[in-house]
């Protein structure tokens, strides 16, 4: 955020007071803040704060011109890098979709090329209406990114989606997409994440320890650098952060199987992070089992394996697998990779420690079809994600040379 020049658009929710902890962390990170405030946010904080916090003058009419030699709107597009609101309304975001320009930052947005991000904040009806969803797409389709809001309690009463998401989190969402280079502009990734639940009876079912972080960490790269993602996801408990994700909840193996097959075809990249069950209970119970004396045996059957049946299916796809294994690693994930029909596999040698489910951070070797072989040291999961999604590329473009 080092000498950036950073527009802030603070429309009137209740969580503009949010929004002051942004502009000091902004601040304290070196970036050069401006805030503008539409007539309700100030209904809200006062515009004194948001001067005493960015150290600059606060924008709150288009017509109060400050320096007479200057149109201030035109004069602060022409000055931004990067243009944040925080908190978007309901109303705001629908006035900047239809090119409503009828206070200070709807009429600076439509004038500005620095890169906008938005994010919202609002009631969970709200967010899930109709209109705002057809509002929020079109600002997609604009180029603009979208910080999707947390879940959680909201201010209205409501439990739901809709809480602006945390000054911090907004701040690193966007350092890493400003620091990914857009390489995956144009192309359309399909991810599986998570785990899946093979159901036994209304209150059981069997399933694994994945938690879905690796998965969604590379929908989330995938998306900064460009990407129109689609993540499939078992039960997990993670939001996605973008709104370049499409995300499909599935619950089976069977779910999974039959989104990523409908989904492949019109997909460049595919990568199958989720840990799908390979067996499932072979006869599944309507009412609650009760338990008897002695053992109990479940009849298990198998599942089908979708990762070989897409690349039974594959044309232009790069698809790639993920193997976690506890014992020889290469030798089995080398072993998918061939039996799977693969262009890659990420191995993850889940016995060791920083490594695997449920950790923020992974260790994995990358393999491609041609035998090269990459070890990606201990990282969070994120920074593997980058490398994978790089080392993907790097294949792609030696296989189209
Ligand atoms: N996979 C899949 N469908 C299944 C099982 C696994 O698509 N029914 C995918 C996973 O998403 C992963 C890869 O296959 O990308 C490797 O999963 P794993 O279960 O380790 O592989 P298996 O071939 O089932 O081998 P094994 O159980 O013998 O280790």
């Amino acid at each position: 955020m080092q000498n950036k020049n950073v527009l802030l658009g603070v429309s009137g929710g209740i969580a503009a007071y949010k929004a002051c902890a942004l502009t000091s962390k902004l601040t304290q990170q070196g970036a050069n803040v401006k805030v503008m405030m539409t007539k309700s946010a100030t209904e809200f904080v006062s515009p004194l704060t948001f001067q005493a916090l960015s150290r600059n003058p606060v924008y709150t009419d288009t017509f109060d011109e400050k320096d007479v030699e200057k149109i201030a709107h035109i004069d602060l597009a022409d000055w931004a890098d990067i243009f944040i609101i925080a908190p978007a309304t309901a109303n705001i975001i629908g006035k900047i979709a239809n090119g409503i320009a009828d206070d200070m930052i709807t009429t600076t947005i439509l004038a500005t090329k620095a890169a906008v991000y938005i994010a919202p904040a609002m009631n969970v009806n709200m967010y899930e209406h109709p209109a705002v969803i057809k509002n929020m797409q079109t600002l997609t389709d604009f180029g603009y990114f979208f910080i999707e809001p947390g879940a959680g309690y909201l201010a209205c009463g409501w439990i739901g989606k809709g809480r602006l998401e945390e000054p911090s989190t907004i701040i690193d969402v966007i350092k890493s997409h400003q620091n990914s280079p857009r390489l995956l502009a144009g192309k359309k990734v399909l991810i599986s994440a998570g785990p899946t639940r093979e159901r036994l009876d209304p209150v059981r079912f069997f399933t694994n320890y994945s938690t879905g972080k690796m998965g969604y960490k590379l929908a989330e790269v995938a998306a900064e650098m460009g990407a129109e993602v689609t993540l499939v996801s078992g039960p997990v408990n993670l939001d996605v952060l973008s709104s370049s994700i499409k995300r499909i909840d599935v619950i089976t193996a069977e779910d999974m199987y039959e989104a990523m097959t409908k989904e492949f075809s019109t997909h460049d990249i595919v990568i199958k992070a989720a840990a799908v069950a390979d067996y499932r209970p072979k006869v599944t119970y309507e009412e609650k089992m009760k338990k008897q004396d002695g053992f109990l045996q479940v009849e298990m059957e198998r599942t089908k394996d979708i990762l070989k049946t897409l690349g039974e299916v594959k044309t232009k796809q790069f698809l790639v697998g993920f193997a976690a294994e506890t014992q020889n690693p290469k030798e089995y994930g080398l072993d998918k990779l061939k039996r799977k029909n693969l262009d890659a596999i990420v191995i993850n040698n889940v016995a060791q420690e920083g490594a695997g489910f449920g950790s923020d951070t992974n260790i994995v070797t990358y393999l491609n079809k041609r035998m090269d072989e990459h070890e990606i040291p201990k990282a969070t999961k994120k920074e593997v994600a980058r490398e994978i999604l790089r080392l993907i590329l790097h294949d792609m473009k030696d296989e189209q040379a």
